[in-house]
């Protein structure tokens, strides 16, 4: 990839932040605790109709020079009075990691939860906006070299206000640095992809054409936002990379895939973060990321497959995301085990899609009694991030799948992994279907105020 010396200055000051997220921290003096689908699985499906592209401003476009050079050293980070009582300022100290919420395009228009997002958060997942059904279409559209022609406009309409954002707030603390999610997945990537002239009426392509394509839309992904004209180099810090590969039952490679399908290996899996290698700059981390990731059968064969990516010299990982889409019987103990597991083979865990189905009998009414059980099963797990911290695991990210309980995608049915089943009301989130802070947020910034567990 053709690289400016911008994009190598921008490096130069990340490669601070990704040592100190691999490890304790850059910054002298600092302490262990940092002180300083197929169908679109979402309960707002629309993805770009309701946001115009008239939103962003000329003067919006003229900033567009400027370099997200942001600091990525939570313990670097300043923090004021505005900042207290934030997950963002929490997490810093708390475990020296980000604080992420997943957005999806219509949150862009919704004020109220906009302020949610800037208030609180410092990381952004799209929610579908950077999967590969929204880069490639439903249609194939090939260019002249063959391959499929990637279309930005719905990720970069929301690129484009989250730079806005950036470049109006001055503390790196609360910049929304963002998640690319995701390159390669069996779901959410249209069928045609996969065949022969993209035509789902052939067959298969053979494996070295899926290899060329996959290539291809790794780098033209990466030469949008890290290329040398790009107005968005600096603002993606990690990469999925490679989505939910290993199934459920025994850890070996899910099989209903088309990505199996064509190579019925692993090697698809291993190949793409070749290529993600290849083409994003260094300060970007690359992520493997799957859900039921406490499952100790499933935490080995996932711990088998990024073996086997990081035994490939030409192949780069970082990270493990543990999605988290967790329910009441939440066991830190397992958590705890998988998250070393993981981090015996990779240099940081972030958790990625955290929510929390509700208790089995919870029917909607009684929601105070089922806020207080949710807000001890969080601090749970928190605490199991920081104990974990303390003994040298570097979770440097914990990212909600939502703002609020109102728009989570778990009041849906849906059959993907880690779903609900849409018979009942859910409550997963850190702020209620009004906006409010449930006690499950205080169980992340000040468990002082959650009732005393029974
Ligand atoms: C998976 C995916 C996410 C999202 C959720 C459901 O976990 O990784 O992108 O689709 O399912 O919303």
């Amino acid at each position: 990839m053709r690289r400016g010396g911008r994009i190598k200055k921008i490096a130069a000051i990340l490669t601070c932040a990704g040592m100190a997220f691999a490890a304790v921290g850059c910054g002298a003096g600092s302490d262990e605790q940092g002180n300083g689908a197929e169908t679109v699985q979402t309960a707002e499906s629309e993805p770009a109709e309701t946001a115009e592209e008239g939103n962003v401003t000329e003067e919006q476009d003229a900033t567009q020079e400027t370099e997200q050079a942001v600091v990525q050293n939570p313990q670097e980070w300043a923090w004021d009075a505005e900042d207290e009582e934030t997950l963002r300022c929490a997490f810093a100290k708390g475990f020296g990691g980000r604080a992420g919420v997943c957005v999806p395009m219509a949150a862009l228009t919704d004020a109220a939860r906009m302020e949610i997002v800037k208030g609180q958060f410092n990381s952004v997942t799209m929610e579908n906006e950077m999967k590969p059904d929204t880069l490639l279409g439903n249609k194939p559209d090939i260019g002249e070299d063959g391959f499929p022609v990637l279309t930005f406009t719905v990720p970069d309409m929301m690129m484009k206000e989250i730079k806005a954002y950036n470049d109006s707030v001055e503390k790196d603390g609360r910049k929304l640095m963002v998640r690319g999610h995701v390159l390669v997945w069996h779901s959410q990537t249209p069928e045609w992809f996969f065949h022969e002239e993209y035509n789902v009426d052939k067959p298969y392509v053979d494996q070295q054409t899926m290899l060329a394509r996959m290539e291809n839309y790794i780098r033209q992904v990466m030469e949008h936002y890290e290329g040398a004209d790009s107005p968005y180099q600096g603002m993606i810090y990690a990469w999925d990379v490679v989505n939910e590969a290993v199934n459920d039952t025994d850890g070996g490679m899910r099989t209903d895939s088309s990505w199996f399908r064509v190579f019925n290996s692993s090697d698809f899996v291993e190949q793409a973060f070749v290529y993600a290698n290849r083409y994003a700059p260094a300060h970007i981390k690359l992520f493997y990321n799957d859900y039921n990731d406490t499952n100790p059968k499933k935490a080995d064969g996932i711990c088998k497959l990024i073996e086997q990516i990081k035994a490939n010299p030409e192949a780069r990982i970082d990270g493990m995301g543990m999605q988290g889409h967790y329910d009441m019987d939440f066991s830190d103990v397992l958590f705890k085990q998988a998250a070393k597991k993981y981090a015996a083979v990779v240099d940081e865990i972030q958790i990625t899609e955290l929510d929390l189905k509700a208790s089995r009998g919870f029917d909607g009414e009684n929601t105070e009694e089922e806020y207080q059980k949710q807000a001890q099963v969080y601090k749970s797990l928190y605490d199991a991030v920081k104990s974990m911290k303390q003994e040298g695991v570097s979770i440097t990210a914990i990212v909600f799948w939502g703002t609020d309980d109102r728009h989570s995608w778990l009041q849906s049915a849906n059959a993907v992994g880690g779903s609900a089943d849409g018979t009942r009301v859910q409550c997963p989130l850190l702020f209620d279907k009004d906006y409010e802070k449930k006690p499950a947020f205080w169980a992340f910034v000040d468990d002082s105020k959650l009732e005393p567990a029974e």
